[in-house]
């Protein structure tokens, strides 16, 4: 089906334009099918902290991203940025500003109940995936809108909707076969300063994305099975 691409542009107070939504529907079996495999798939993805150095295609990931960006949002605004970094020594820079901030995270600015509950994922202050990975996708929330005039208009639920996108962006990318980890180092403010970003965004993540290292491993985690998280009436 031939797509048209259009540019959004900011409105405001515009009034209701509804255009028809008429999508096939699926029937049951292929529904159910489909279901299947995709949980199959979703279970199989997991969060690697270990990268090769290979590259990856870069169409996949901006491709992810493009899905990412078809999250709902609240009010529509699309509350989100996503800045990807290629750039070795811009990498360099990120990694060695998240190691100082985890370092003193590390060192016990978190407190001792968040470190115990750290302790089975065996993270520390090291962050070779900053540089290892050979694309960071760093997501910023775009707290409020910004015109180039200065105008500010407010954003509505901006952290569930960037939250939102978030998942579809992992999801993207492990269903396209590329592995990532989501990194919030803590606090985040030095990558609004190492991209530049402006005032009107604050840093959401980082997800470096690559190929798991030849030696990857990770932790022995046991999610919770669907009767612990599903309570039907
Ligand atoms: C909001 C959020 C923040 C996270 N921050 C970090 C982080 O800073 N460093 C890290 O190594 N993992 C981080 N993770 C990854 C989690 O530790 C991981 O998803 C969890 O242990 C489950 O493992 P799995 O993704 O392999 O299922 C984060 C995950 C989420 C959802």
């Amino acid at each position: 089906m031939a797509t048209t691409t259009r540019h959004w542009t900011p409105t405001h107070g515009d009034p209701y334009r509804p255009v028809p939504y008429r999508p096939g529907r699926m029937a049951p079996a292929e529904s159910l099918a489909r279901a299947a495999e995709l949980r199959a798939r979703m279970d199989e993805r997991r969060t690697v902290r270990q990268f090769a150095t290979d590259p990856v295609p870069l169409d996949v990931v901006r491709d992810a991203i493009a899905c990412a960006a078809t999250a709902p949002s609240g009010a529509h605004q699309q509350p989100w940025t996503f800045v990807l970094v290629r750039d070795p020594g811009v990498r360099r820079r990120i990694r060695d500003a998240a190691e100082e901030e985890e370092r003193l995270s590390y060192d016990g600015r978190l407190g001792e109940e968040w470190l115990a509950a750290l302790r089975p994922l065996g993270t520390d202050e090291v962050k070779p995936h900053l540089t290892d990975a050979p694309a960071l996708i760093v997501v910023f929330q775009q707290r409020y809108w910004l015109g180039e005039d200065g105008t500010k208009r407010k954003h509505y639920y901006v952290d569930e909707s960037v939250g939102i996108a978030v998942g579809m962006l992992l999801s993207a990318l492990h269903l396209s076969g590329l592995a990532a980890l989501i990194h919030t180092p803590s606090p985040m403010r030095f990558l609004s300063d190492v991209l530049g970003r402006p005032a009107n965004e604050k840093a959401f993540a980082v997800i470096p994305v690559g190929y798991p290292a030849p030696d990857c491993q990770v932790p022995d985690l046991v999610r919770k099975s669907l009767d612990q998280v599903l309570v039907e009436f």
